[in-house]
């Protein structure tokens, strides 16, 4: 049975395609009031018209999450609906890998500024926002890459290591506060940002050397962040929860 997010008001950036939009509509069906955040217009509409024409709780905000007004302007107009935010995702991030040598200032900056900073303006959302007798949690998105050193990741690695440190240090910092802070660590899902990195092909292949023998789904990956949301996960705190198919762990 799938957790009982009922009432819960969660904000999900990057949630216009991918593992974000998967997430939305997930939420929504445990019962959840779900805030899509994204820099895309477009797909943000699609997405929260889609989920209402289901008879779920959606509502769009367009925005660029690395900008701390913008997203505590997204954050301020979500809990006006409900009084309140119970839980963030800060899943948005432009996908990217290139060899350290073709690494270009630009677009590190908004690698690091869209996967890091959005993570501080979240923290800071959801202290103002959140209901204290309830209690409030953060999911963050890290990565095997983040443990590993994988070759021409440079700075999609440099970002996922940052986001499982913030993920410990916020952990210890807002747990006393009752804000729990955890991460999911996913593996290989083809989504629309994934097969810019690799092709199709590749994952099919990566399925051999996963120790369950197949790649991850959106749907694996949002069972897993559902769980985390839930009240059975209220002592887990701190948590890197990988969801690879024993990949990471495996000799
Ligand atoms: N797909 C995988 O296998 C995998 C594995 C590990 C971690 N992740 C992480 O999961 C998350 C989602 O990845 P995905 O595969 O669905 O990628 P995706 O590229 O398909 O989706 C990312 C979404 O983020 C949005 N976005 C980008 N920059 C933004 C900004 N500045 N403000 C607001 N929205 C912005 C994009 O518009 C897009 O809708 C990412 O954090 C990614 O690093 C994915």
């Amino acid at each position: 049975m799938p957790p009982d997010l009922n009432n819960q008001y969660i904000l999900i950036t990057g949630a216009g395609r991918g593992l974000g939009q998967h997430l939305a509509r997930h939420l929504a069906s445990c019962g959840a009031v779900v805030g899509v955040a994204d820099i895309d217009a477009a797909t943000t509409h699609t997405t929260v018209d889609e989920l209402r024409a289901s008879g779920l709780q959606a509502y769009a905000y367009v925005g660029d999450v690395s900008e701390q007004a913008v997203f505590l302007r997204m954050a301020d107009e979500f809990a006006r609906i409900g009084g309140r935010i119970d839980a963030i995702v800060n899943n948005a991030m432009l996908l990217h890998y290139c060899p350290i040598e073709q690494v270009e200032d630009e677009r590190l900056t908004v690698m690091l500024n869209v996967g890091i900073k959005a993570v501080f303006w979240s923290a800071q959302a959801l202290l103002k926002h959140y209901d204290k007798s309830r209690g409030a949690s953060i999911i963050n998105m890290s990565s095997p890459v983040a443990h590993r050193g994988y070759p021409n990741t440079s700075a999609y690695s440099a970002v996922k290591g940052a986001i499982t440190t913030l993920t410990k240090v916020l952990g210890a910092e807002l747990g006393p506060k009752g804000i729990r802070v955890n991460a999911v660590s996913p593996a290989s899902v083809p989504t629309p940002g994934a097969l810019g990195l690799n092709s199709k092909e590749v994952y099919e292949k990566r399925a051999a050397t996963i120790p369950l023998r197949r790649i991850g789904t959106e749907q694996d990956n949002s069972n897993a962040i559902a769980f985390l949301l839930s009240s059975e996960a209220s002592f887990v705190n701190g948590e890197i929860f990988n969801v690879d198919g024993g990949a990471s762990s495996a000799g």
